[in-house]
């Protein structure tokens, strides 16, 4: 039985913000949500998060469980009454993280579980395993002091002597424990150091003196290991998490010009030989087929976008494009719209809520909200859909193949028939049947041809 206890009580104080550190975002999602998805790939389901009120109250929407540290004592504390809220299984093992270390891979927490377990050269299992990493000098992480090759202790930096502080290998914050060693060993933590707090590190010094083993597994890699404790460590974390998710779709296919202007979120979906070009962010659970051109200096969010699809210089938000249709630049797309195949939308254009079947061209200066277009239509300049009459948002229905005039207001409810046509400036008020054409204002219908 594998679980893990994440700390993350912590008040954040670094931060200087009234949302609980572990709850501010990096690349669309909280730091926390990093290392529960890195503990769930690692194969560990059932997390207990140990928080603070605010945080308490916010842990559910991760899917996950929290437990309120009363008093903020340490990390010993933290987990010792984690452990209160866990029905035992003595012979379980238990992963212990730190919420604030979104980088974290789920190799390490295999490496970790796997170190506990093993029986190297016959030797008894471990009490405990830890990653210990090379880090560069200097750092406040925790120094991991070696007698001979064995594990000896960790002290923090704060308590730490100058020739411990020269020593480079740190304790990057992942253990794994043997469920009843861990429960027999926490109450005897003290908090006699420069803090004031139980240290969970103390433990390592602890079982060693009591003829346990604790196993290092050794890492290089601190850049995974890298906490955040103030928005300047945020930041760096962003960047170093937002360059995994370009490198991940670049070897999956996708060109991305310049990865430093280019802001990827974790859910995404991007075909292949589709081009992304600077200063373009694509979010939340977008998805991008194959063959497609983004950018520059365009955003997508929760956008279902087909192949072939070009966006350029252009926002796309809770939206679908279908394949071949041309976006901007300068169009602003939103709230669920769908644009079918070889669709035409640029230049000034906004498209609220609206249906645009195939073929359809809206290339200048238009507004079209609860709007429905058939296919071939052609939306001159400056048309607007006039959809709220100060009370109510009011639907337009346009036909196949219509033609609307530039500038002509479409007065909603209204709707224009198949092949209809609007002169330039018309006022339309009033329903336009197929294949008619009117004008002026209040548009009238002109003489037959
Ligand atoms: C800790 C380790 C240090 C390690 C470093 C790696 C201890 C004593 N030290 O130091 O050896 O190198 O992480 O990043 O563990 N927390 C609680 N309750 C508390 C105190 C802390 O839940 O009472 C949580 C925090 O929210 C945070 C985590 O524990 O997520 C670590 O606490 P933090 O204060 O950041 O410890 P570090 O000084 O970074
Ligand atoms: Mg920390």
């Amino acid at each position: 039985m594998i679980r893990a206890i994440l700390l993350a009580a912590g008040k954040g104080t670094r931060m200087k913000s009234a949302r609980p550190k572990v709850l501010h975002e990096l690349c669309g999602r909280p730091m926390l949500w990093f290392a529960l998805r890195a503990l769930r790939a690692a194969g560990v389901d059932d997390i207990l998060v140990v928080t603070n009120p605010e945080l308490q109250e916010r842990v559910g929407d991760l899917g996950v469980k929290g437990i309120v540290q009363p008093e903020q004592r340490g990390t010993g504390d933290a987990v010792k009454i984690a452990l209160e809220a866990l029905t035992p299984h003595p012979r379980g093992c238990i992963i212990v993280a730190y919420g604030d270390m979104p980088l974290v891979s789920e190799a390490a927490f295999e490496a970790v579980r796997a170190a506990l377990t093993e029986s190297a050269g016959g030797d008894a299992p471990a009490a405990m395993a830890l990653v210990a990493v090379k880090m560069p000098l200097p750092s406040n992480f925790g120094r991991i002091v070696r007698e001979g090759r064995n594990v000896a202790r960790i002290v923090e930096a704060r308590d730490a002597a100058p020739e411990e502080l020269e020593i480079d290998e740190m304790n990057a914050g992942i253990y794994a424990f043997d469920e009843s060693e861990l429960r027999e060993a926490i109450p005897h933590l003290q908090n006699d150091n420069a803090q004031g707090e139980y240290y969970l590190t103390d433990l390592v010094d602890h079982f060693v003196t009591h003829g346990k083993r604790v196993r290092p597994v050794a890492s290089r890699d601190y850049v995974s290991a890298l906490g955040i404790n103030d928005r300047v460590e945020l930041a760096r974390a962003r960047r170093e998490m937002n360059a995994r998710l370009c490198d991940r779709h670049m070897r999956d296919g996708v060109t991305i010009v310049d990865p430093e202007t280019t802001y990827l979120e974790p859910e995404l979906t991007i075909g292949r030989d589709t081009v992304i070009y600077p200063n373009t962010a694509i979010s939340r659970l977008t998805e991008i087929g194959d063959g497609c051109t983004l950018g520059p200096n365009s955003r997508l969010s929760n956008a279902k976008i087909g192949a072939r699809v070009t966006v350029s210089e252009s926002v796309v938000i809770d939206s679908v494009v279908g394949d071949g249709t041309l976006v901007g630049p300068y169009a602003h797309v939103r709230a669920e719209s769908v644009l079918g195949e070889d669709v035409r939308v640029g230049n000034f254009v906004e498209i609220k809520k609206s249906d645009l079947a195939s073929g359809v061209k809206a290339g200048h200066l238009a507004y079209l909200g609860d709007a429905t277009v058939g296919s071939e239509t052609n939306v001159g300049a400056g048309t607007i859909t006039c959809n709220y009459d100060g009370r109510n948002k009011n639907p337009t229905v346009i036909g196949r193949d219509a033609f609307i005039g530039s500038n002509s207001s479409l007065v909603a409810p209204v709707s224009i028939g198949d092949g209809a046509l609007t002169g330039a400036g018309a006022v339309v008020t009033h329903d336009v049947a197929p294949g008619e054409r009117v004008a002026g204002n209040p548009a009238r219908p002109l003489p037959k041809k």
